[in-house]
């Protein structure tokens, strides 16, 4: 009996018909990055696991519920990366990055993996873009990343996209933040859900978060942080503000972000497309001053962000912005008659070698069915290679929409399709 497969629920196939649209958001980012002076790093798909419990942190969705953890036959606990920060923090220690000296820019891409319920906009194996610069505390840094983060999005020509930000301060105002929530959500602790009841314990400030509807209620009159942030905490953020403003970067402040992975502290942000409904996230990042040091490397400051590509896709369709072109060949050739074919492959490499992008099929045969092929594929010129052509050397060049046509030299021909 045949077997057949479905694939794995929560992912998806890029196929042809959309590869091109990847391609160019890729690009564009690749691109921007460039402008910003970041350089790409790739690291491992998967990790050890405890890189992610003790850096996303244990009381997060992510490590607690989501992550693909694996024994390899050794026996180690390994992950499925589910984000990328930790991994490139781990190969900035690693790589002891810290003596190349000045500010490491880093720009990556790629799959990472979730264990979430599938929905639209919220896949199990999803693609993120995003940045990392590490050893600068500086404000203007903040202002960078998050600025390289709208460019992307503006040059895509996104416009229902708002920019959200936060402070969530240092320790010494995350410790007297976690009081006054503490107190505050003491008299109530009987309506939690489960696991607020442990966040209250562990990390109050994940309580924020959370989307049971009983909790979100408690949260509407919560304290915020932003009210306990101390003086350099402060300062801190309005200069980031300054920064932006400076750079024309819209934003409004939310002091109701907090972010679902622990590591964060500072500055906060997200980018939301609202028309995405529940799903609404395009990318968010935040500072991370003390994760260099939690992951064993000499103390160093660094932020960043990440976005999901799906997400991004689906705000181009939803404001109906197409981009790039699917691939068309510059040249269909047209082969009349069997003993053509052997000069016709000959001329067919040799367009290619010159950067022309060539199509043949040779299951067809008569010129009628080879030119209807030729402007299926969208063609931009149809190139026929026939006993006479062969004989003078000078080959039928036909523009495919306007129907002209010039009988040339393979060296005309490449000079004028050439890259
Ligand atoms: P995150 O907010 O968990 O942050 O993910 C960033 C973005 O990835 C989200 O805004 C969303 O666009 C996309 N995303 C997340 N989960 C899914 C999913 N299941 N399906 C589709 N898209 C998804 C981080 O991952 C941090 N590492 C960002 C960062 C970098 N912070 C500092 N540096």
């Amino acid at each position: 009996m045949a077997v057949t497969y479905s694939i794995p629920r929560g992912t998806y196939d890029i196929l042809p018909d959309k590869s091109f649209i990847w391609q160019y958001v890729q690009g564009l980012f690749r691109e921007t990055a460039a402008e910003f002076g970041y350089s790409e790093i790739v690291t491992p798909i998967f990790e050890n696991a405890d890189l992610f419990e003790r850096s996303v942190g244990d009381t997060s969705d992510i490590v607690e519920k989501e992550m693909y953890k694996f024994h390899d036959k050794k026996d180690r606990v390994f992950a499925l990366r589910p984000e990328g920060t930790a991994p490139v923090v781990r190969s900035y220690v690693e790589n002891s990055m810290h003596t190349l000296g000045g500010i490491q820019r880093l720009y990556y891409m790629g799959p990472m993996f979730r264990y979430d319920r599938p929905q639209k906009g919220r896949y199990r194996q999803f693609y993120q873009y995003g940045v990392e610069a590490i050893g600068s505390n500086h404000p203007y840094i903040d202002a960078e990343v998050i600025a390289l983060q709208y460019t992307f999005l503006k040059k895509l020509g996104l416009k229902n996209i708002q920019l959200e930000i936060n402070s969530l301060g240092n320790k010494a105002s995350t410790d007297s933040y976690n009081k006054a929530l503490a107190e505050y959500y003491a008299p109530h602790a009987d309506k939690l859900c489960y696991d607020c009841s442990i966040r209250l314990e562990k990390n109050p400030r994940r309580l924020l978060d959370c989307k049971v509807p009983t909790c979100k209620e408690l949260v509407a009159e919560a304290p915020v942080m932003l009210d306990y942030l101390d003086e350099e905490c402060r300062t801190h953020f309005e200069s980031v503000q300054t920064y932006l403003k400076g750079m024309g970067v819209e934003y409004t402040i939310n002091p109701r972000i907090v972010r679902g992975l622990d590591y964060y502290t500072h500055t906060a942000f997200e980018f939301l497309n609202n028309y995405l409904g529940s799903q609404n996230a395009v990318g968010g990042g935040g500072r991370y001053n003390s994760l260099v040091e939690q992951i064993g490397g000499k103390d160093a400051p660094g932020i960043g962000f990440a976005g999901g590509f799906e997400r991004l896709l689906l705000s181009l369709e939803e404001e109906n912005l197409f981009m790039g072109n699917s691939f068309h060949p510059d040249v269909y050739v047209a082969v009349l008659g069997e003993e053509s074919l052997l000069k016709a492959v000959h001329l067919m490499q040799q367009l290619r070698l010159k950067g022309i992008k060539v199509e043949y099929d040779p299951d067809k045969n008569s010129m009628k069915a080879q030119m209807k092929a030729a402007d299926k594929a969208h063609a931009t010129y149809a190139l026929i290679v026939g006993e006479n052509e062969i004989n003078s050397g000078l080959y039928v060049l036909k523009t495919l929409t306007e129907g002209k046509q010039e009988s040339l030299s393979l060296e005309d021909i490449i000079t004028r399709l050439g890259r």
